[in-house]
């Protein structure tokens, strides 16, 4: 369980950012050369992906310090200079949600905040017609064993959370069908709580929840869903002891 923050971490840096920002050999050399080349907006946004990512592995964890640090730089970030003046109600809405996700003092509203952010990143993408482009590691194998499991988990989080923000039908529906396995069954958790109960209700909510959302293209309603669906991984990980909150 102690290694439940490290593990996350080197997921984080690995599964996830690596994803889009590059990890280990492959894309980082690629992404480098790019960077260099690239325009200051593309930096300000990748900045702004890994804090808005920390705040949502925040919300996973059921970290609210960790939430409020991240959600904090976005709130407060000087707002790129010479921006469109067309951006500015998006980047309004950005910082509001992150106004928000820092000032929640419980995960569901953080989680709830943390969606409303990830929805106008959407909102601005789609107004100027700018996808962002990620580079997907490959779904992990169905799965039972708990650390195996969450790793399925993840990539699915992963994947919600970029078909939110791009905002891309092809992301969100991998990650909503990865998650059309059975749930973990509650006597997986047996050995390490008193909530077994419990915690077979949440772990079965994240699969409906991943249900509901199939096929979702409207995007308040993705946002409403991956709040909803955010949270519940967090009760799950409060529950057992393993977020950073102890
Ligand atoms: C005010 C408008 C606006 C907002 C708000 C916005 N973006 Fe962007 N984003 C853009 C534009 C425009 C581009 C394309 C930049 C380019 O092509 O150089 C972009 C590109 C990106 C990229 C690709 C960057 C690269 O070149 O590698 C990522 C990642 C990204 N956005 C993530 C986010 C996230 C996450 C959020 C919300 C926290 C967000 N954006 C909010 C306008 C916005
Ligand atoms: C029903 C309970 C439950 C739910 C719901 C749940 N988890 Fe977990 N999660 C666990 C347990 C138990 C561990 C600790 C596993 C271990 O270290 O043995 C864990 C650990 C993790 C880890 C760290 C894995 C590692 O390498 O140790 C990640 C990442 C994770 N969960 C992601 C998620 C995501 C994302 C969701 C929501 C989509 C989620 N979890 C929902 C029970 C749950």
């Amino acid at each position: 369980m102690q290694s439940f923050m490290s593990r996350i971490v080197l997921l984080v840096s690995c599964l996830i950012l690596g994803a889009s920002l590059g990890c280990g050999g492959g894309p980082v050399s690629e992404d480098a050369e790019e960077g260099a080349r690239a325009e200051p907006i593309g930096e300000y946004m990748r900045d702004h992906f890994e804090q808005v990512r920390g705040v949502q592995l925040g919300v996973i964890r059921g970290d609210l310090r960790a939430v409020r640090a991240a959600a904090k730089w976005v709130a407060t970030h000087d707002a790129l200079e010479g921006m469109p003046q067309g951006w500015e109600p998006y980047v309004v809405q950005m910082r509001g949600a992150a106004e928000e996700a820092a000032a929640a003092s419980d995960i569901a509203s953080a989680a709830a905040a943390t969606a409303t952010m990830g929805r106008a990143c959407a909102a601005c993408h789609e107004a100027m017609q700018r996808y962002p482009r990620f580079l997907d590691v490959a779904q992990p194998p169905e799965a039972y064993e708990t650390v195996l499991h969450m790793m399925g988990h993840m990539w699915a989080a992963d994947r919600m959370w970029k078909g939110l923000v791009t905002p891309s039908a092809v992301s969100w529906n991998n990650g909503v069908a990865a998650l059309a396995v059975d749930p973990l069954d509650e006597e997986s958790f047996a050995p390490a709580t008193d909530h077994v109960g419990e915690l077979g209700v949440l772990a079965a909510r994240v699969h409906d929840l991943a249900a509901q959302g199939r096929g979702v293209a409207e995007m308040d309603a993705r946002a409403e869903i991956d709040g909803q669906f955010l949270a519940t991984c967090a009760e799950c990980h409060q529950l057992l002891g393993v977020s950073g909150e102890q």
